[in-house]
């Protein structure tokens, strides 16, 4: 891509002047306001300054030695140093036709590709996914998708809440007041009322809790008759978790839930008392402050009235049973040791942070030496509300079911689509409303800064105008009908015998293009999906102004298979753009 041939003639030249410079610190990146130039370069100003150099001057000499005249019309120095490339239409020109001769443009494999595991989704057994779960499994969706698209080795690894405590009534519930026939219809909304009744009864009668408590014991040692219910109540969940993931699309290379890792809990206590790591207090076995961190930023103090006291990351309980954080050491554990991951991202919401603090930090002091070769990542992100600006609630004040939602939004897709196109066949419809309405409520929740709350809007996030899912869709489907009508292929085996990039709107239109990559890596490094929702909006408005000012069926010859050519790529950008951020694009809307 330009940038990259216009990086490395500037490290060349800079090198030239300055042999020992580290080129590696030399980078072109795209300029924010376009009225500057294509690419800048700051990296003259700092080194300059390192060398205390005259910064202006040095980037005179840098410049005199670049020999990108193939590349640009323009290099400018702008301020103290800043290097500001104009791009020549030609290179452009030939960029685009390598690039549309290839099955997925403007996106170069990683020539460091990184293995990451990406945790993510991690809904729990027994409960049924709710509004919130759309979050984790979108984003977490998203960056396995933008980073397979660019090369790198991704596991995908759903952590279900499997284990735990909840069990015990859950087991109760089941022996005493199960209903067989509502599990049959409704098996999650069947434990869920298992679970509410016995949890009440516990609440106030202390015997009940202890018979629930024996139920847990008695699974926690293995009885076969509680394993087989325990294993049954996953079976059911996990049939509702597949039913959600498979109308989202989404896909798992592993399900190794809590359970997974309960054979090694008691061995790593053991093992992180022997190492001095955790200590026993008041029955428990806990991991306290080091003193390494100064109390603000020390995960393992909060305060109260004004004085540090513990808040220590507990692995045992009194009772002997274990804690989430126990599971997850084991997990890191067991991940470093059969993938050997570059990174392990977890995408869980933000309410978990000091969680996820105390986890990196505890397993660092346990194995030192694995943390290091590894990056641990929470990343984290905010609540979903209401338009009233609240925790977002069905009427009645209830958690909104995942699957609800979902049924909503084809609904309410289906409706729009209908009042577009009414003489569609409905079976077609249908699966227009299905992509546009499943698109409309993964991409609004990908659009804002994923660790700000926002507010669910059904009338904003299925608006064809706008930032949305479905005007980017229908950007599409107007490239397809542009290709249904000129009776031509799209694709890169058609291609102007030249390219002639001329109007404002085409130059415009084809720079973005070029940076689609670009994006992707800025997304994949700052694990922000939000920056493609950026990118493929700007291309949609860019598309629009070229397909207004430059007539496209209308024109001949080179400027019309031009103009072809440049369609097909948009419409090829905005459909893996969108596929990489889950979402499904149609013909015709
Ligand atoms: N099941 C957990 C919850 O619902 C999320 C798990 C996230 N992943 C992890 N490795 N802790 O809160």
């Amino acid at each position: 891509m330009l940038h990259l041939a216009l990086q490395a003639k500037l490290q060349a030249a800079v090198c030239a002047v300055l042999p020992d410079a580290d080129p590696a610190a030399i980078l072109v990146r795209p300029c924010l306001d376009t009225r500057h130039g294509d690419y800048q370069s700051n990296a003259l100003i700092a080194l300059a300054k390192q060398r205390k150099l005259n910064p202006r001057p040095f980037a005179e000499q840098v410049r005199a030695a670049l020999e990108v005249a193939d590349l640009c019309e323009a290099v400018d120095i702008a301020g103290p140093g800043f290097l500001n490339f104009r791009v020549h239409p030609m290179a452009l020109a030939e960029v685009l036709q390598a690039e549309a001769l290839k099955e997925v443009p403007f996106v170069p494999k990683t020539n460091q590709p990184r293995t990451v595991v990406i945790d993510f989704s991690s809904p729990n057994v027994a409960k049924p996914m709710h509004v919130g779960h759309i979050r984790s499994t979108g984003i977490g969706d998203a960056l396995q998708r933008v980073f397979r698209l660019l090369g790198h080795r991704v596991i995908s690894d759903n952590h279900i809440g499997d284990w735990g405590t909840q069990f015990g009534k859950l087991l109760l519930g089941w022996k005493q007041i199960l209903d067989r026939d509502a599990l049959g219809r409704e098996p999650i909304a069947e434990l869920e009322r298992l679970y509410k009744v016995i949890n009440t009864e516990c609440d106030a009668n202390p015997t009940r809790l202890e018979e629930a408590k024996q139920e847990l014991v008695k699974l926690q040692a293995g009885d076969a008759e509680n394993i087989a219910v325990w294993q049954e109540m996953i079976r059911v969940s996990q049939r509702q978790f597949d039913s959600v993931y498979g109308r989202l699309g989404v896909k798992f290379d592993h399900t190794l839930g809590e359970s997974f890792y309960n054979p090694q809990l008691g061995a790593i206590v053991g093992d992180l008392l022997a190492r001095g790591v955790a200590r026993e207090s008041e029955g428990a076995v806990g991991v306290f402050s080091d003193g390494s961190l100064p109390p603000k930023s020390d995960p393992f103090l909060v305060n109260r009235d004004g004085e540090w006291v513990a808040d220590p990351a507990l692995v045992r309980k009194s009772d002997g049973g274990f804690n989430y954080m126990t599971t997850d050491l084991a997990t890191i554990d067991y991940r470093l040791r059969t993938w050997s991951p570059d990174e392990i991202i977890y995408v869980v919401d933000d309410r978990q942070a000091p969680h996820f603090r105390k986890l990196f930090l505890t397993f660092a002091r346990w194995q030192p030496e694995a943390a290091q070769r590894v990056k641990l990542n929470h990343i984290g992100f905010g609540k979903i509300l209401g338009e009233d600006g609240r925790p977002f609630k069905t009427r009645s004040g209830d958690t909104v079911k995942l699957e609800d939602l979902l049924a909503e939004a084809e609904e309410r897709a289906l409706k729009v689509v209908t009042e577009k196109n009414p003489d569609l066949p409905e079976a077609q419809r249908k699966e227009i409303a299905r992509i546009v309405g499943l698109g409309a409520v993964k991409y609004a929740d990908l659009l804002p800064n994923r660790q700000s709350d926002y507010q669910f809007s059904w009338e904003k996030m299925l608006a064809l105008q706008g930032n949305t899912a479905p005007y980017l869709q229908y950007a599409h489907t107007r490239v397809r009908g542009i290709f249904r009508k000129s009776g031509e292929q799209a694709s890169g085996s058609r291609q102007p015998a030249e390219l002639v990039l001329a109007a404002p709107d085409e130059l415009a239109l084809a720079k973005h293009l070029i940076n689609f990559g670009l994006v992707l890596e800025t997304v994949a490094e700052e694990c922000r999906p939000n920056f493609l929702n950026n990118y493929l909006y700007e291309l949609a408005g860019l598309f629009a102004r070229f397909y207004e000012s430059c007539p496209v069926l209308k024109a001949e010859g080179n400027e019309r298979a031009t103009r072809l050519l440049l369609c097909d790529l948009t419409g090829r950008v905005l459909k893996q753009g969108l596929a990489a951020l889950g979402i499904e694009v149609t013909e015709q809307m």
